[in-house]
């Protein structure tokens, strides 16, 4: 038992598996790349913003390196990344696919689960073949599960990136079939094969790094604000998360009209998550300092803007307040799935002087009295950011598409 335990583990089980797929089905894949001018990529990534965006930073990296490099994006057709990907500036393909339920053993993974993953694979491997591109990049959601296999099924490269210290189920099960593992935590290696490991941070976009000048984002976002050169003006960012965070919109909204009227500097950009917008707007009033959004396309302006966050702490949204240097408030995640948030809060108040709320503290006054304390201390708020500066690892893009780069021209050099 043990041993057949160990096998399966260390992945012997599922090579195989994929050796006996490789016989009765061989596959005729063509790398005849010439690097520099021909590369074709694909990223499956789906789900959330914590999924997506990684994927996008290392496109936008490849397209920097070069300009001529072919990306697509493959993700399902009603998900977050059938908006998030166009407006990001990258083609959009679109492959159904389904979760695992909980628990495990259900019979919805039983009988209709097999059935919907088997059509995704297909599905998959047609859009590989029309594409056909050298390396596939899996960033995570439950819709980069079928794609991946797929690829590796047809013998292409396949990379995966893990953003959080501990991998979902399918990145897991895909650590297996990849060549490359980029995770961000070193204790991260410890769950998966460790030799494909390499430790490089999470990718940041390179909107968000570039360098968009305080006012003129502020501008976009209140016309007004420039014109009046109000340097005393304090904007700040609320994210609910690209799913939306129920806590925060409760204690904000009884907050946030008050903290208006008392502070004729103060404004707020405030994104409530897609599913609580059209609640949400019917119980705010309109103000001139504020904005209310369902989601923020362009965060890069977002995060120039403000003088503060007030956040969820999943582990990309903790990525993008250290690179952009901006003090914030974190209100981890009660959720036992994101239960790795709190230890990510907890981090983000030592490495970066992150205020940390938790749920059970969560209400108007306790957020109320956060936000003033750090707006109204200009010191405070100085020694925040210059500590999360500092604690960014912002070339994890660069590493990334290295590692990748190098991987294809070492296929490519076999091949010949
Ligand atoms: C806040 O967001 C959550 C999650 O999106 C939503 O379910 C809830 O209704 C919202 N709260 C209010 C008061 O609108
Ligand atoms: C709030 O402003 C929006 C657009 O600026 C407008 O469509 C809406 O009718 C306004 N709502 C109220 C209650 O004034
Ligand atoms: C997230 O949490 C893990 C441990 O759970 C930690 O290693 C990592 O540094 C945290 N990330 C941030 C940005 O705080
Ligand atoms: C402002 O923050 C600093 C820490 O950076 C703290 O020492 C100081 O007491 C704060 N000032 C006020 C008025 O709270
Ligand atoms: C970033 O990573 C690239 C690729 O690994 C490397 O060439 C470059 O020197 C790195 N830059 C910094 C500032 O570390």
């Amino acid at each position: 038992m043990l041993l057949i335990g160990w096998w399966v583990w260390t992945g012997g089980w599922v090579k195989w598996n994929l050796r006996i797929i490789h016989c009765l089905f061989p596959t005729t894949t063509h790398l005849n790349v010439d690097v520099s001018g021909d590369l074709r990529v694909i990223f499956a990534a789906g789900g959330t913003g914590g999924h997506i965006y990684p994927a996008v930073a290392i496109a936008d990296e490849l397209k920097t390196q070069n300009p001529k490099t072919q990306i697509l994006f493959i993700g399902n057709p009603t998900g977050m990344e059938s908006t998030a990907v166009p407006s990001a500036g990258y083609d959009f393909a679109a492959v159904a696919s389904a979760p695992l339920a909980r628990p495990l053993l259900s019979p919805h993974n039983l009988i209709i689960f097999p059935y919907r993953l088997i059509k995704s694979l297909i599905e998959s491997w047609r859009q590989l073949r029309d594409f056909d591109p050298q390396v596939v990049v899996g960033t995570g959601g439950y819709v980069s599960f079928p794609i991946c296999l797929a690829a590796s099924l047809k013998g292409l490269k396949l990379v995966i990136q893990e953003q959080n210290s501990v991998p979902g189920i399918a990145n897991w099960v895909l650590s297996f079939f990849a060549d490359r593992i980029f995770v961000a935590y070193d204790s991260t290696i410890d769950c998966f094969p460790r030799k494909k490991c390499v430790v490089c941070g999470n990718p940041i976009r390179l909107s968000l790094q570039q360098y968009v000048s305080k006012a003129v984002a502020r501008m976009n976002f209140f016309p007004g604000l420039g014109e009046m050169g109000n340097s005393e003006a304090k904007v700040v960012l609320v994210l609910g998360g690209s799913l939306g965070a129920n806590a925060i919109n409760i204690s904000l909204l009884n907050l946030y009209y008050q903290m208006l009227m008392e502070n004729m500097n103060l404004f707020i950009i405030w994104q409530t998550g897609v599913e609580a917008f059209n609640e949400m707007e019917s119980l705010v009033k309109n103000h001139s300092r504020l904005i209310l959004t369902p989601f923020l396309h362009s965060m890069d302006l977002a995060y120039a803007a403000a003088d503060l966050i007030v956040s969820r702490a999943g582990a990309m949204t903790c990525y993008e307040i250290l690179a952009t240097g901006k003090p914030s408030i974190l209100i981890p995640s009660p959720n036992v799935a994101e239960g790795h948030q709190f230890k990510n809060a907890s981090l983000m108040a030592d490495i970066a002087g992150s205020r940390v709320i938790t749920e059970d503290e969560l209400d108007s006054t306790t957020l109320g009295t956060a936000i003033e304390g750090i707006l109204e201390n200009e010191s405070l708020m100085a020694e925040m950011s210059e500590r999360a500066l500092k604690a960014a690892k912002p070339n994890a893009s660069a590493e990334i598409v290295e590692h990748i780069l190098s991987l294809v021209k070492l296929s490519t050099a076999k091949e010949r």
